[in-house]
């Protein structure tokens, strides 16, 4: 993915790591769109960042991913990159017959169909594109699951899977890449991430990402920093039954 020049509509553009590329990618002298449900922090970020534009989407509701699409089409027709970045996490207990089944189907709904619905949708402005590229943020817990988070883990499985295969169909059009972040200190699990000293800062998270992309230095369309690799690698290297065991007690 070339870092100027491009007009880049990225997911989740509210907070956290969203907000974060956003904010680095307008630097690096990109038209930036944002997107997600709060108005007040599209209006924040715009503020912030002129020349950033913010866009309201609730990607749990169908019709409206269908009206934002055209939305898009028509005020930015020169969109050659996507970035699918938004997502919830939820825990669930599976052992307590109390399970909140709205919140898992909302999960599935925002991480899930909302990324396929919102990417078809786009991809015929992207793929007229010479320099198109599609992204998605995914997790390490694709590769390994926190138990704690099933159904939040498993939808990041699935992006996973459906990334290769995208890739594979649309190799020489569009570049698609996946974006496992490690845990990363944002409001994506309730305050306390944010402020928990396990985290990776967020900004040191975006700096990495961006170094990364400078020096494309990405292998099988994964933009892997330094932290996410033991998650990763993990089956290749032989280590998951103990990479499995050391997450979820840290985590328990
Ligand atoms: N932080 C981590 O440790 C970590 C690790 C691995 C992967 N990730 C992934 O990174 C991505 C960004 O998460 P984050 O950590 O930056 O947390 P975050 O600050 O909570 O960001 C989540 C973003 O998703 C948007 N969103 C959620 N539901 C939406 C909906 N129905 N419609 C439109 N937008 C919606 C939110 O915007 P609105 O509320 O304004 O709609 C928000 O901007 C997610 O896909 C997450 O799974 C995070």
């Amino acid at each position: 993915m070339k870092l100027q020049g491009n007009t880049i509509l990225i997911t989740g553009g509210t907070s956290g790591i969203g907000r974060g590329l956003a904010e680095a990618f307008h630097k690096l002298g990109n038209k930036v769109i944002i997107a997600g449900r709060r108005q007040n922090l599209l209006d924040e970020v715009a503020k912030a960042n002129p020349g950033i534009e913010g866009l309201q989407l609730d990607l749990e509701n169908t019709s409206g991913i269908t009206k934002f699409a055209e939305t898009v089409k028509q005020k930015y027709p020169e969109l050659n990159v996507l970035i699918n970045n938004a997502g919830v996490a939820k825990f669930e207990n599976w052992t307590d017959g109390d399970l909140n089944m709205d919140e898992i189907v909302s999960t599935i709904d925002t991480n899930i169909t909302s990324v396929i619905r919102l990417t078809a949708a786009l991809l015929p402005v992207l793929s007229s594109k010479k320099n198109a590229t599609i992204m998605a943020t995914t997790s390490g817990l694709a590769f390994v699951p926190l138990t704690k988070a099933p159904t939040y883990s498993a939808t990041k499985a699935f992006l996973h899977s459906w990334l290769q295969s995208v890739r594979f169909q649309l190799e020489d059009k569009v570049e698609v890449l996946e974006l496992p972040p490690p845990y990363v200190a944002t409001e994506l699990g309730g305050q306390a991430q944010a402020q928990d000293p396990r985290a990776m800062p967020l900004n040191e998270y975006v700096e990495e990402v961006i170094s990364i992309l400078q020096n494309s230095d990405i292998k099988e369309g994964e933009i892997l920093v330094e932290r996410v690799r033991e998650l990763r690698m993990a089956e290749r290297t032989n280590q998951y039954e103990k990479t499995f065991a050391t997450l979820n007690t840290m985590f328990n």
